[in-house]
């Protein structure tokens, strides 16, 4: 099959080539002699990556810690099952799905990807495969950043730093009509699509003071570093500050931090499908290309906003 693969840690999305690798192997996936109980194999229809990913130590190293290069980048899967593993439960061949696969394994920039049952919804036949890419990630995020986290409820305020990105518009969206009032943050040129997602408010981090925004219940941040650190103090008492940049550095004086790591969930899915349907969100896709043309769209040559999604099968 083809895939992109990377060898070079250094190298960042530079160092992407595109190779042929071998195709999973069903018959083993199907034997008891895999040790794969629970996987399937997905033909991947559209793909989508992280911009930093890899920087994750998880891009290079398996469960054990050991070298796995090459490897195939890539985590957030829309297609359709082609083959179960001895011990799958829930999906069917030919079913159509989404979702997030594991980080320590071959991701999803191929044709192929193996995955465990449980880490994947049905996609309705109704959502388009870019799509359900599009919100697999993004959608998982934000939900559990905003309610399992951050324990978000109607009447609430929360601020939602880099509010334009992929991450951010879906969690000002997921906020807004949870019914709770919603303050994006962002670069200047940023506020337009913030606004355009739901944000009620704007705070430009270039030019505007964050401390005028006063207290908030929920601080979700997808940036890190200072502005992290500033943004503890407008955290009420009692709230917190929900942060996806890794270890969280800094802790509100009478409320709590949450740093955590996005993981697949067949039910979240299946709500953010539902919005999908009705319209009560909406993707945040700024560019896709096809499987040859991934490594030149993952190295633009001008920033792109919106997340970047290959349509592996037209
Ligand atoms: N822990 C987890 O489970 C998890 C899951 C998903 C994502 N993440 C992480 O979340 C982060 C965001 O991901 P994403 O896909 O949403 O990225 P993204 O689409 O690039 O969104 C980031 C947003 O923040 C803005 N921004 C960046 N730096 C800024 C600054 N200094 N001042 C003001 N605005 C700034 C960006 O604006 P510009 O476009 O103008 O730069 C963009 O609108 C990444 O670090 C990613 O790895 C973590």
């Amino acid at each position: 099959m083809k895939a992109i693969v990377v060898t070079d840690r250094a190298a960042g999305t530079a160092g992407m080539t595109l190779a042929e690798r071998p195709d999973p192997d069903a018959a083993w996936l199907a034997s008891l002699e895999g040790a794969s109980y629970g996987d399937v194999i997905v033909e991947v229809h559209a793909s989508g990556f992280t911009g930093d990913e890899l920087e994750w130590p998880s891009t290079w190293i398996d469960r054990l810690g050991h070298d796995r290069r090459p490897s195939i980048p890539g985590h957030e899967v829309a297609g359709v099952v082609t083959a179960l593993g001895y011990g799958t439960t829930g999906l069917s061949v030919g079913q159509r799905v989404f979702g997030l696969t594991d980080w320590t394994r071959d991701g999803t920039l191929a044709e192929y990807t193996v995955v465990e049952a449980r880490n994947l919804a049905p996609l309705p036949g109704d959502v388009d495969f870019t799509v359900g890419a599009g919100v697999a990630m993004t959608g998982l995020t934000a939900w559990q950043g905003l309610f399992d986290h951050g324990c978000l409820r109607p009447g609430q305020t929360v601020l939602v730093h880099g509010a334009a990105g992929a991450v951010g518009s879906m969690a000002v969206q997921l906020a807004r009509e949870a019914g709770a009032h919603v303050i994006g943050t962002g670069r200047a040129a940023s506020r337009q699509t913030a606004l355009d997602f739901g944000a009620q408010d704007f705070l430009d981090l270039e030019n505007d003071s964050l401390e005028d925004v006063g207290g908030v219940d929920l601080v979700f941040d997808v940036l890190g570093g200072d502005v992290q650190k500033r943004s503890v103090g407008l955290v009420r008492a009692g709230g917190t500050l929900v942060t996806v940049t890794g270890p969280a550095e800094a802790r509100p004086s009478e409320g709590r931090t949450v740093d955590f790591v996005v993981v697949s969930d067949r039910a979240q899915l299946g709500e953010i499908a539902q919005r999908v349907r009705d319209g009560r969100v909406r993707t945040n896709i700024g560019t896709i290309a096809a499987l040859d043309d991934a490594v030149a769209a993952f190295n633009p040559t001008e920033r792109v906003k919106g997340k970047t999604i290959i349509r592996v099968r037209p």
